[in-house]
């Protein structure tokens, strides 16, 4: 996989620093008059820039502590801005009655806010409850490492965080447990230095299984994909998608999304030529990095890739999996 998606760093917390901003509005552009959905609300840095450039905005996040930060956007700019709380899988039916919809953003991941807050979670940096629940609703990171035997456990490690020593952190795990519950960030943190040991300069030992989990916890990858279908589907010729994803297990899906072919069996000369399907994206942008000025003011933008493309008039595609590269936990398929 790429870099971390977890980036370990001592920033102070506070609100949300947007990611590639300038490239995610020029990709959504023109925006005066036209009405755009943000899947993924946060602090609502999309949205205020969005609404800036004269759009309308149709704002969804499954966070219920977001709240404030709408509540100040909706001050300020009235009947161009709406909040709906609820999932970006389900963006075409809470998008429905505000529409027609001229674009859609995604920016998948964690905010500022949930990163910093010791009390959510998610951080192997911070002390905090063993949660990692965005919606703070549903089966938390406690849940899965204190239920899960080592064979299951060590699975999801691997599949959704590329965690090479899966089952070793996993052994660890269950042997802890036996002395009672793993309820906290740090006390998981030390099991798996404990179970993999730490080499100076390298990531933190347990940067990729905090991911796996916060992965599971939140079932990020069905509803990127779920996401990615109901955008297609809302969407109209001519339509702007913008998808910012932080590793590359959900690059590649974006990626595959827009561009079915990068997914498919490779062409052979000795095979018979397969035809390709009818494209439902079209100009799509190759992976788009920050530049050094962003990463100067805004280390966590290092891990970001931001992917857009315009639909074409073709219907939408049903739901499938297939082709996208999406990770599956084994003995789960
Ligand atoms: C990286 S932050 C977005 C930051 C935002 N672009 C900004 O400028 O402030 C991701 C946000 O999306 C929300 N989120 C993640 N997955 C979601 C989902 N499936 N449905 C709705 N919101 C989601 C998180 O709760 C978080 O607030």
């Amino acid at each position: 996989m790429g870099k971390r998606s977890m980036p370990e760093t001592s920033e102070p917390s506070g609100p949300h620093a947007p990611v590639l901003l300038d490239e995610v509005i020029a990709a959504l552009s023109p925006l005066d008059g036209k009405r755009v959905v943000d899947g993924t609300f946060g602090a609502g840095g999309y949205s205020r820039a969005l609404l800036q450039a004269g759009a309308i905005v149709i704002a969804i996040d499954r966070d219920p502590t977001v709240k404030p930060y709408a509540d100040a956007l909706l001050a300020e700019f009235q009947d161009r801005f709406i909040f709906v709380p609820g999932t970006f899988s389900a963006l075409d039916t809470l998008a429905a009655e505000h529409g027609p919809i001229d674009g859609v953003v995604l920016d998948i991941g964690v905010s500022s806010m949930q990163l910093d807050e010791a009390d959510r979670g998610f951080s192997f940096m911070r002390d905090g409850p063993l949660d990692m629940r965005m919606s703070g609703q549903g089966e938390s990171a406690a849940d899965l490492v204190n239920t899960l035997d080592v064979e299951p456990l060590a699975n999801l490690l691997y599949a959704f965080g590329e965690e090479r020593k899966s089952r070793r952190i996993a052994q660890f795990i269950v042997a802890a447990r036996e002395t009672g519950p793993i309820e906290t960030t740090l006390q998981l943190a030390r099991i798996i230095e404990k179970s993999i040991g730490r080499k100076p300069g390298d990531a933190h030992p347990a940067t990729r299984s905090f991911q796996a989990l916060r992965i599971a916890v939140n079932g990020e990858f069905d509803q990127l994909v779920n996401g990615l279908f109901a955008a297609e589907r809302l969407l109209a010729k001519d339509g702007k998608l913008a998808v910012v994803t932080f590793h590359s297990l959900e690059d590649r899906i974006v990626k595959r999304f827009f561009d079915p072919d990068k997914g498919g069996p490779t062409q052979s000369r000795y095979m018979p030529e397969v035809e390709s399907e009818p494209r439902r994206w079209v100009s799509v942008t190759k992976a788009i990095k920050a530049g050094e000025a962003e990463l100067g003011r805004n280390p966590r933008a290092r891990s970001a890739t931001l992917r857009a493309g315009t639909r074409s008039p073709i219907p939408a595609r049903p739901v499938a999996l297939d082709g996208l590269g999406v990770p599956v936990i084994r003995g789960a398929e």
